[in-house]
């Protein structure tokens, strides 16, 4: 399989870069630039190499920088933003920082004849954001692009098949980015486009049938998207080997055990041992009412829990995990990269023993693992399901959990998801959810006075969770949800809409 080499200098859009190539259908790896060298490079057989933006100077002394020699390996590069300048500081040209040139936004340029510019007229939008830019080519370069304030928005060498732009072709504020990254893909690169997720299903239930062939598979489910797509990857692959184990902590939204109940064991005919340990995660809970210890608790319970269903299900080699690629990604930022760890469900492989981990999907991004799932045949409802958090709703329940606040706060999150679904706004909405507040208040129904909760709704928009905006939901919207749960619910007499962003806040209450 052909493959492109994503070099992460540290810059914000890496991980875009390389979704944009596979949208291609071209496998694409972001490797720090730190961690791999040019003679691997050599060895790995990339069909290209992008390198990325980085928010430093090329003459910081701090600056990340490469061996010049990655530009004479005979594979195609093309250098984004800093990637750009570090290419043509690389290759002898001459980079200048100027506060009065500095371009940020959506900004007019103009192209000229290039492979690069294939089907890309000759004046439109590009999205910049830089203070320095390339004031000398380097020998054997030309300028094939310019702004008003930049004389080199776009250079290449090619002969070498060197590429460079100033500006951002996988922001979607580039008019015609994804026709300059389809240029470099197939014109510069001669990419093939191989990359297709029926190849990758056939290919990986080939290889673990093979590779797992006799052994025992333990996959801790939660329901979510990714344990589930991977459980169902693995179950084509090697069948009643696989055992699935599904805690339910009584923490979870209406009917959602069952609903994951029913589609593993009914739909998929999968082994699936479901755990109900409601009272055993709400004894440990009782009384506590710090978000923190709230958490704590919950990850540890998973694990003793998981040690019981382990011990009875005697020898099992191999755990099965559904790690993603932004999982196991690192950064390029500075030498300290840390990869991020990831447990499903909280720290498992570091208590129970196993010979060997699997995790079928740590090379997909999230809208790859959707499209496997579509594709296996899992709902749609479950494919598509909002993110939800490990610890469930004991993060929505602020203060103690009670199993009357937990039936409330069930109810009340079900009335809200029905209100969206009925406004078509499922998909419009990154997540959404109703918290109950630790705060009663009066209110009023018939002539009685009334004295209950208040029922907080959360909706947010965002991309990656890092940041997220309060959704602008209409208010008719908001309107039905309030007088259901109002109504319908016993012991809420008031409710109340976030509108806080993240930062300041965070997406989940506690
Ligand atoms: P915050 O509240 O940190 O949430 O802004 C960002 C995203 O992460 C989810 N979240 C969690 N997911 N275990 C998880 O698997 C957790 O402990 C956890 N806490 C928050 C949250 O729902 C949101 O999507």
């Amino acid at each position: 399989m052909e493959k492109i080499l994503i070099l992460d200098f540290g810059g914000q859009y890496n991980q875009l870069i390389a979704r944009r190539v596979r949208e291609q259908h071209v496998y694409a790896e972001i490797k720090p630039y730190s961690r791999i060298t040019v003679e691997e490079i050599k060895n790995t057989g990339y069909a290209g190499i992008i390198f990325t933006g980085g928010p430093n100077s090329v003459y910081d002394e701090m600056s990340p920088h490469y061996d010049p020699a990655v530009l004479d390996l005979g594979i195609p590069v093309l250098g984004i933003c800093y990637g750009d300048q570090l290419m043509a500081y690389m290759a002898g040209g001459c980079v200048e920082s100027a506060e009065n040139s500095s371009e940020y936004g959506k900004t007019a340029f103009k192209a000229e004849e290039s492979p690069l510019f294939t089907d890309v007229p000759e004046e439109s939008v590009c999205w910049m954001s830089h203070t320095d830019f390339v004031r000398r080519l380097p020998s054997g370069f030309k300028g094939i692009a310019h702004t008003d304030k930049c004389p080199y928005a776009a250079m290449c060498d090619e002969e070498r098949k060197l590429y460079g732009v100033q500006f951002h072709p996988e922001v979607t504020h580039t008019e015609f980015g994804k026709q300059i990254l389809r240029n470099f893909l197939f014109l510069v690169c001669g990419c093939r486009a191989d990359w297709k997720m029926e190849d990758f299903i056939r290919k990986s239930v080939g290889d673990y049938r093979e590779k797992l062939k006799g052994k025992r598979v333990f996959l801790a489910l939660s329901g979510g998207v990714d344990s589930s797509v991977a459980a169902v990857l693995l179950h084509e692959a090697i069948g009643e080997n696989l055992v699935c184990v599904f805690v339910d902590h009584g923490l979870l939204r209406k009917n959602e055990g069952n609903f994951v109940e029913q589609t593993f064991r009914e739909r998929f005919g999968m082994k699936l041992i479901r755990v109900n340990a409601q009272e055993r995660f709400l004894g440990k809970l009782s009384g506590v009412t710090e978000p923190e210890r709230k958490r704590k608790i919950i990850g540890e319970e998973f694990i003793r829990v998981f040690e019981d269903e382990a011990k009875k299900l005697g020898k099992v080699e191999v755990l099965a995990q559904g790690t993603i690629y932004p999982d196991v990604i690192e950064s390029g930022k500075g030498d300290s990269a840390v990869i991020k760890s990831h447990h499903n469900v909280g720290g498992l492989p570091d208590v129970i023993m196993f010979d060997e981990i699997v995790e079928p999907l740590r090379d997909l991004f999230k809208d790859e693992v959707r499209e496997v799932g579509e594709r296996l045949g899992i709902p749609h409802e479950l494919v598509w399901r909002q993110p939800f958090p490990g610890p469930g709703l004991a993060v929505r329940v602020l203060g103690e959990i009670t199993k009357e606040k937990l039936e409330i706060i069930r109810e009340a999150d079900a009335v809200f998801r029905e209100e969206i679904a009925k406004a078509h706004l499922e998909q419009k909405v990154s997540q959404y959810f109703a918290v109950l507040t630790d705060s009663k208040t009066v209110g009023v129904m018939g002539d009685a006075r009334t004295y209950g909760y208040t029922v907080a709704l959360r909706a947010v928009s965002t991309d990656d969770f890092m940041t997220a905006e309060w959704s602008r939901l209409p208010f008719d919207v908001l309107e039905r949800a309030s007088s259901r749960i109002t109504n319908e619910i016993r012991g809420v007499s008031r409710v109340v809409y976030d509108i806080t962003s993240k930062p300041p806040a965070t997406v989940e209450w506690e």
